[in-house]
Order: structure tokens, then sequence, then C-alpha cells
């Protein structure tokens, strides 16, 4: 038997993290799930010499180890992330959301699980081409790792194959010496940008109200209740008439919300 076969959590100890990271990030484990968890978390009972899941569970929730909770739950959330990802959506921005709001002077847009940033800054590259000024544009998430990779804003070249060349050339810097292979956003875009840590699945502090919400590829990881809680306080921060956006896989389906489906994966609310 391996040493990692001897470590995998029990059914009782599967479930008290299954529990910490439902009540945490509001994120739903499955049972399938059991090994993922445990591959994950594996590293950091080796790296804190601890050899049961029992014994890392009682670490992880002693008040002086906060940082290692923060470091666990950082490594159950799933990061994938990349530019235009979801090309309609930004097509959809680009011949009719922005056409529509030509007049209005100043635009709020959230990207509401921003992970590493790639999303918020494929929005800024075509708010700054298409529209110049007259926008604000927040990005949050729960995982602050995420957010400082988003702030620092350097990819590496194969991450960005999905910028379109003139954006790129426009927008982003190649990187020299030890930089070599990557690329940074430029600092007029980075300096744009908001970025905050903020958890779905508990209020929202003061963000105010948006004319459009990046909401994708984050609701797969919630469970019914989670979700619906969640979308409603989106809702609740669009102003009348503005949209939101989710994951093409995921559906608002039998959730009652004040909003009324335009296009897969984009929604749009009432009043
Ligand atoms: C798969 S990424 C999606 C990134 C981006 N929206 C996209 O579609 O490419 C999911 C992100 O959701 C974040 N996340 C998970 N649970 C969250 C929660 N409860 N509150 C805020 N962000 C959360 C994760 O940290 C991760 O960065």
């Amino acid at each position: 038997m391996t040493e990692h076969a001897l470590a995998a959590p029990n059914d009782r100890e599967f479930k008290l993290f299954q529990q910490l990271i439902l009540q945490r990030l509001g994120i739903h484990v499955p049972e399938q799930k059991k090994t993922l968890v445990s591959n994950r978390l594996w590293k950091r009972l080796q790296a804190r010499n601890v050899h049961r899941f029992a014994d890392y569970y009682d670490l992880i929730n002693r008040p002086e180890e906060q940082r290692e909770l923060t470091q666990a739950l950082e490594l159950i959330t799933t990061n994938e992330t990349y530019f235009f990802r979801e090309p309609r959506h930004f097509d959809f921005m680009r011949e009719q959301f922005l056409p529509a709001k030509r007049n209005q002077s100043q635009l709020r847009i959230w990207s509401a699980a921003c992970s590493s940033g790639e999303e918020i800054y494929s929005i800024a590259m075509l708010l700054a081409d298409q529209r110049g000024n007259g926008w604000e544009l927040l990005g949050s998430d729960v995982n602050q790792t995420m957010l400082d990779k988003a702030r620092q804003a350097i990819y590496i070249d194969d991450r960005a194959r999905h910028i379109p060349a003139q954006y790129r050339q426009r927008f982003c810097r190649k990187g020299t010496g030890p930089y070599a292979g990557h690329l940074r956003v430029n600092p007029e875009l980075r300096q744009k940008i908001q970025l905050r840590r903020i958890q779905l699945h508990e209020a929202f502090p003061d963000i105010g109200r948006f004319d459009l919400v990046f909401l994708r590829n984050v609701m797969i990881y919630f469970d019914d209740n989670t979700r619906a809680d969640v979308v409603r306080r989106v809702t609740e921060v669009l102003n009348p008439g503005g949209y939101l956006f989710v994951g093409h896989a995921e559906s608002l389906h039998g959730l009652r919300v004040d909003l009324k489906q335009v296009m897969p994966a984009i929604y749009q609310r009432r009043s």
C-alpha cells in the first residue's frame, strides 16, 4: 500500500471537509469528488507533517492556523480560465450591449469570479477598444492568490493566444529577461480595474449597481440553494435592464428570479 492510500480520508473525515468547504466557500463537493479533494489537500498534509485528514482538519480549525486554512481552501477552488472564453458574450457586448449604451456616460461592469484575471482583462480590452472611457470594472474572487495574479497581470504567452493579435499589440507588453515568454497587460488597463475579495455565497459588501455582471463558470460548484441565493443577490445589484452572463454550461432553469433569457447564457433584469 502506498503512503498516499494510507492517508485517504475515511467517510467521517470526508464529511468534515465537505461541511467545511460548503460553509467557507459555498461549494458542494459530491462524494465522487472525494479523490480529487484528497489529492489536492495531500501536499498540505505532507508540508505540515500530518498523516491523517482528521488531524489536518483539527489543525486548520485552530485560530492561529488561519493561513493554513486559507491555503487549504484555495486548493479546493477550480480556477481554470482563459482570455476571451466563451466568445459569444464578447460578441454580444460589442454588437448589442455597447452600442445600446453609447449615450450612457458611465458603465459599471462586474466580473464576479474573475480568477487570475483573464476574464476581467478581456472585458477591459474590449471596453477600451470599443468605448474608450466612461466605464468602471470590478473584478472579484474568493481566492486571494488568484486575485494577486490578476493584479500582477503577467501571463505566459501560450495562455494569451486567445487575445486577438491587434489587442495583444495594443494592450500588452512582451516580457524580457526572466519574463521572456510572458506578456503583461499595460498599466493603463491595470489601473482602470478594481480588484477585491468577495465571497459570492455571503452577503456582498456595498458595491453599488451594475449594467452587466459576468457570473461565469462558478455556479456549477454551488449546491442548488447557494446557486439560487447567489443569483437572487446578483440580480439585485443589476440596474433595471442590466445583463447577467453565465457560463454556457450553466443554467438558471427553475430559479425564480426577475430575469428574462435573451440568448443562451445571457439574461436581462426585467424591472
Ligand atoms: C473556473 S473559475 C471561472 C473563472 C472565470 N469566470 C471564467 O469563466 O473563466 C471559478 C472561480 O470561482 C471562484 N469561486 C469559487 N467559489 C467562490 C465563491 N464562493 N465566491 C467567489 N468566488 C468563488 C474560484 O476561486 C475560481 O477563481
